[in-house]
């Protein structure tokens, strides 16, 4: 068996992706390892959404090509380098002329056919093998059925790429167009999962609320049909799906989260600014007021719906008065937790190319603003679970003998110290203390399905 390691940047795609390209090249001799130096292969997973994460692929094969070097040199082994994920199919060349010892690259629509390039690579020659097609055949078509065990909490890619264009983005480009996977194959991989233990399942897409599929009546389904057909399986407690667009926000899907009682009643719904000038640059095709209205329906139907979201400040153009609109929004919204980011002009991407390119003081000064007021939101949101109950997944054991941590149904980390648990349960707890990223609870009742006996501390 040769040993393989993988590291994921970027987003829940990526790790959903790393797993899968796991499960591939398992069949081919390559078992997953956690210690980089004894890797006979290294993927990098990549994300090209800011500038940063690009810039950290190529210090990180620098390191790389220094174990590569000396797994040659020491122990006469050799250890191939591939670049996965997004930077792969936007820089697969630039990657190949900076970082020659790189013997893959895949993008992330073509990562089935990593065993074919796996027998193609050769480090010794060391000329590099790319594969950045957007190929005509679907990779989940060609992904294997066996999968290893994911955990009590899995991610299941439902829908991948992006037929938007915001002006900022790179997704359109990086991921490809739109594509949703049948429903039958979503159920499917679903019930694998709940089958190998998996108790809360994470719908992901770039666009995960465009998802539509054919089913097999022949009807066609929106998201949240299908979010009602994954709640009837046996064994699976807890569902969420992420990322969405606020047009795809349809009225079947919002009436989900008052129908459905295992859809978490957390949401990340981006609305990236509260100026319609700045919404109208960004190409994101709805005003602030569409995106308050679509909040205020949706917790008419779930008035407990925590709300999460992403932001983007500096974008080219916004005047001190375009940012006072996005204070106001989120203000008027209020957010148990958020995402926020200063513009980076991405390649490729129109904004990049405007002239109105904003300051980096400006820009560092409203982010911090901006992340004043959501941390300050984050805080009171935890603290009003002070003293309350509430369900918790267990997921891992902590980082002390008598810890273990879970999720709340609204997505905070959740510390329990004692207590008899085992990873994959459901426990109700009572909340002791809040913190700003987490809770500190202790066990308020053992759920009635396990017996005392089967516990483990
Ligand atoms: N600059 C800054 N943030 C960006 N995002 C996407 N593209 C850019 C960019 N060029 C942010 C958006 C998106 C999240 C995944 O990343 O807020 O929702
Ligand atoms: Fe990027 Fe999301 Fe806009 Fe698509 S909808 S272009 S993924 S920000």
């Amino acid at each position: 068996m040769k040993k393989l390691f993988v590291k994921t940047y970027g987003c829940q795609m990526n790790v959903y992706d790393s797993e899968r390209m796991k499960d591939v090249l398992w069949p081919t001799g390559y078992m997953p390892t956690d210690a980089l130096e004894d890797a006979d292969m290294v993927i990098l997973n990549t994300c090209h959404i800011r500038e940063k994460a690009s810039e950290k692929v190529f210090s990180e094969l620098g390191r790389l090509r220094k174990l590569k070097d000396r797994a040659a040199d020491q122990q006469n082994r050799q250890m191939l380098i591939a670049v996965a994920g997004c930077v792969a199919q936007a820089e697969g060349d630039e990657i190949t002329r900076r970082a020659p010892w790189v013997d893959m690259v895949v993008g992330p629509q073509a990562y089935h056919r990593l065993p074919e390039l796996v027998a193609k690579a050769d480090p010794v020659s060391r000329l590099s093998v790319v594969d950045t097609e957007f190929p005509t055949e679907v990779k989940f078509d060609f992904l294997p059925e066996e999968a290893a065990p994911r955990g009590p909490a899995a991610f299941l890619s439902v829908q991948e790429g992006c037929d938007k264009f915001c002006s900022f983005c790179v997704v359109p480009y990086t991921r490809g167009a739109e594509f949703s996977r049948p429903a039958e194959q979503v159920i499917i991989e679903a019930k694998r999962l709940v089958k190998a233990g998996t108790r809360e399942i994470t719908l992901l897409g770039q666009n995960v609320n465009a998802w539509h599929g054919v089913s097999s009546d022949g009807a066609v389904w929106g998201l949240g049909r299908l979010i009602r057909e994954l709640a009837e399986i046996d064994g699976l407690s807890r569902l969420r799906y992420t990322t969405s667009h606020p047009l795809d926000m349809d009225d079947d899907l919002m009436r989900a989260h008052r129908d459905v009682p295992q859809l978490m009643p957390y949401l990340h719904l981006p609305v990236q600014a509260g100026s319609d000038r700045i919404l109208k640059a960004m190409n994101r095709r709805h005003t602030a007021d569409d995106y308050r209205r679509i909040i205020d329906r949706l917790r008419s139907f779930n008035p407990s719906l925590a709300l999460s979201g992403d932001f983007i400040v500096g974008f080219p153009g916004e005047t001190d008065r375009d940012f006072a609109n996005t204070i106001k929004l989120v203000a008027d919204i209020g957010y148990a937790s958020a995402y926020s980011f200063k513009y980076s002009p991405r390649p490729g991407t129109p904004a990049a190319g405007d002239d109105l390119q904003i300051d980096e003081k400006v820009k560092g000064d409203r982010l911090a603003a901006l992340q004043q007021l959501l941390d300050s939101q984050q805080m009171a949101f935890n603290k009003t679970f002070e003293g309350q109950k509430m369900d918790v997944l267990i997921d891992k054991k902590g980082g002390r003998v008598s810890q273990v941590t879970g999720r709340s149904p609204f997505m905070q980390s959740v510390y329990l110290e004692g207590g008899k648990t085992n990873v994959g349960q459901i426990v109700t707890v009572t909340v002791k203390q809040s913190r700003q990223h987490s809770l500190l609870a202790e066990i308020a009742d053992l759920p009635e399905k396990v017996k005392p006996e089967e516990s483990v501390a």
